[in-house]
């Protein structure tokens, strides 16, 4: 099965999960996927809230009414990809850029669904280059600090995030404890957040494999 298609089986697990209410929907091409298949069940929905103007646009373009968080209060369900997971569901995120109001909607959901493909997943995290948001001034004083902390950050190229603001990639880091790891990230001034999301971890990841659909996690 492609890898495609695991994320499409991954996205389809998810809409079991949706019982109505408003739903928050992360960004990303498996979200992509989950974002057409809500279409399927608008009817069941209050309307989405949006972690990116890319999926705002998708939403809005399958006939889901995109709503402000501000007006909603907490949401029952928050539903998202990762670019890597390890079996605690602590997650890397922010692939796409879209870490911030990642963080800030999976904060404000009661349970966050996780969805992926078999590749996410992995024993120790940092394969994947860690996401941090900056504002644009601090740009080279946080990338020292994360050169204190034995991390290579590389400046994203011609990327402006929702928000206004920058991302440092950060290469070469092997996380063995992710939640101090984002603490500490999080610390330095400048930074907006990182793509570390181990504080508030996805509640369960269903993860798209050759064999059909893993479950991974009990919080759910
Ligand atoms: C977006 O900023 C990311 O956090 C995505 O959730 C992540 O990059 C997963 O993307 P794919 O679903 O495209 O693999």
């Amino acid at each position: 099965m492609s890898q495609n298609d695991q994320k499409k089986i991954a996205a389809e697990a998810a809409l079991k999960f949706i019982k109505g209410g408003i739903v928050g929907v992360g960004t990303g091409s498996t979200v992509n996927h989950f974002i057409d298949l809500l279409e399927q069940v608008k009817h069941k929905i209050d309307g989405a809230v949006s972690s990116s103007e890319a999926s705002t646009e998708r939403l809005k373009s399958r006939g889901i009414q995109v709503l402000d968080l501000n007006a909603t209060g907490e949401l029952d369900i928050y539903i998202d990809g990762a670019d890597e997971s390890n079996r605690h569901l602590h997650l890397i995120k922010g692939g796409g850029g879209a870490l911030t109001r990642e963080k800030i909607i999976a904060g404000a959901s009661r349970k966050f669904v996780c969805i992926a493909d078999g590749s996410k997943l992995v024993d120790v995290l940092g394969e994947f280059p860690l996401p941090v948001e900056v504002i644009p001034m601090a740009r080279s004083h946080v990338a020292r600090q994360l050169v204190k902390m034995g991390g290579t950050p590389v400046w994203r190229d011609n990327f402006i995030t929702d928000n206004g603001n920058l991302i440092l990639d950060v290469h070469n880091l092997r996380i063995l404890e992710p939640a101090k790891m984002e603490q500490e990230i999080n610390n330095i001034a400048g930074v907006v957040t990182n793509g570390l999301f181990a504080l508030r971890p996805a509640d369960i990841l269903l993860l798209g494999t050759e064999n059909g659909v893993e479950t991974i996690g009990t919080g759910y």
